[in-house]
């Protein structure tokens, strides 16, 4: 297993520090970012404070640059919002000479340092480079503790990102509560894995944590399987039999795909949770229920409710608190502490624990998991299952990810088909990028549509990075 410092040294090689430089002028964010370029950072450059605030919200940033005074929305605002919605990115202020008195005023508020216009290409240089090292010590630290806490708990939810650490601190809170939660994720980012911490973190824990699929059986049957009926209440119905929502009595409901109930249902299931009520099918006796609802999705619940296919009432009802899991691709630093933990624990059957190559954990950080944790998890098994000896290769890994992280490195001169050198160029400026949807297509000069056709084109399979 990389040690800490080691996994964090892959994750940087594949994806470089990223600084976002936030100026009104040109001049000076393209001198910025050549010179964190020099310093091995990724650099993009915005010159609002709302295009910054927008790009921290869907890609990972750990440093942003940002003048003080900007358009609309002015730097010390900006500085505050990034201290409150992104405390983990570290903030740098660019300012005109004299308008800060001390490094304390920065420190204030909440920056880690200050850089006075005009600038000398050196000293810039040798700010950028004393961040990042406190950035890349930070970040080691954060690792370190994290590791420590979080392994155990949260029912075998692994993780030590940022963005998971919200999501423990949500379920913290919410499991000890009675009200509904929404959980929100793509398919395999471990809902129902948090629905049970939920439940398994609050005072329900002793009483039953009842699973059901609305996706998958035929919705009578979804309907018995909740509501329960009478013995003759249809053919076959040889005996009664209890609704989930009455079996569960002190626990949880865990209503799994609930975008994928039918409509009709729906007004049958909210009746019954505003009324704290169950009628069994052919039955007219109401029967008290006792259940708090954990409800799932990966559909888009709203576009569900302008289609007409997902009551707005029954909306409203389940998301009185919302639970949303970030997409593995957004928090590949996990990457290295879940292989790990699979390698663990599908290396148990042949005896000893198996350890993975440092370029076949490159390629799994590099490539972007449109299955998420549940693919990754697959991707282990299978190596595990497939591989010989104690070390995972990157031969042992499926197919797609074997040519993914590195091609073959053309000969000098070489002459390739224009193809070929277009499809390599998306494809390493995507892994530079880290499938970053806005800087991808910006620095291959071509639209975002483009970037997708070609993907299609080339068949790349994880055309949504
Ligand atoms: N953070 C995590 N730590 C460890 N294992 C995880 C994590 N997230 C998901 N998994 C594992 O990945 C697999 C998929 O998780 P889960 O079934 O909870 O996902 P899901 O969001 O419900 O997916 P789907 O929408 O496809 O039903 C499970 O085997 C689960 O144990
Ligand atoms: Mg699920």
């Amino acid at each position: 297993m990389p040690a800490t410092g080691e996994s964090l040294e892959l994750i940087r090689e594949v994806l470089p520090m990223s600084i976002l430089i936030v100026d009104d002028e040109q001049t000076i964010r393209d001198t910025c970012a050549e010179v964190a370029e020099q310093c091995g950072m990724k650099a993009t450059g915005v010159s609002t404070a709302e295009e910054a605030l927008e790009i921290l919200e869907h890609s990972a940033v750990d440093i942003v640059l940002t003048d003080l005074k900007l358009p609309q929305t002015n730097g010390v605002q900006l500085l505050k919002q990034v201290h409150d919605q992104h405390p983990q990115v570290t903030v740098v202020v660019l300012t005109q000479y004299g308008t800060i008195e001390s490094a304390l005023e920065v420190t204030r508020m909440g920056a880690f340092d200050y850089v006075t216009k005009p600038f000398r290409i050196e000293e810039l240089r040798s700010r950028l480079e004393r961040v990042a090292r406190a950035v890349e010590l930070q970040q080691e630290n954060r690792l370190l503790r994290e590791q420590l806490r979080t392994r155990p708990g949260f029912g075998g939810l692994i993780g030590v990102s940022m963005k998971m650490q919200r999501v423990y601190k949500m379920i913290e809170k919410v499991g000890q509560h009675e009200y509904p939660v929404l959980i929100l994720g793509e398919s395999g980012t471990g809902k129902e894995l948090v629905a049970k911490s939920i439940h398994f973190s609050g005072p329900r824990k002793d009483r039953p944590f009842a699973p059901v699929d609305c996706s998958a059986l035929v919705p009578t049957l979804i309907e018995s399987e909740l509501f329960g009926y009478v013995k003759g209440a249809f053919t076959g119905a040889m005996q009664a039999k209890q609704g989930l929502l009455e079996a569960a009595k002190g626990g949880t409901l865990f209503l799994d795909e609930i975008g994928d109930m039918p409509v009709d249902l729906q007004a049958k299931l909210l009746r019954a949770l505003q009324e704290r009520e169950v009628k069994p099918v052919g039955s007219t006796e109401r029967r008290q229920i006792n259940v708090r609802i954990i409800a799932a999705t990966n559909r888009d619940l709203d576009s569900a409710i302008r289609a007409g296919t997902f009551r707005q009432d029954l909306y409203f009802r389940l998301n009185v608190v919302q639970v949303k899991l970030p997409p593995l691709r957004d928090r590949k630093s996990d990457i290295p502490i879940l292989v790990t933990a699979f390698l663990e624990k599908f290396s148990e059957s042949h005896g000893s624990v198996r350890t993975i190559s440092d370029d076949a954990m490159r390629r799994l950080i590099a490539y972007d998991w449109p299955g998420n944790v549940r693919e990754l998890e697959n991707a282990i098994e299978r190596a595990v299952a497939l591989g010989s000896g104690p070390i995972v290769h990157v031969g042992d890994l499926p197919s797609n990810l074997q040519y993914s992280a590195s091609e073959r490195v053309p000969e000098k001169d070489e002459i390739l088909p224009l193809e070929e050198l277009e499809r390599r160029a998306i494809l390493r400026t995507l892994r530079e990028t880290g499938g970053d949807k806005l800087s991808a297509p910006r620095m291959l000069g071509i639209g975002k549509t483009t970037l997708y056709r070609k993907l299609k084109q080339y068949h790349v399979e994880h055309a949504e990075a």
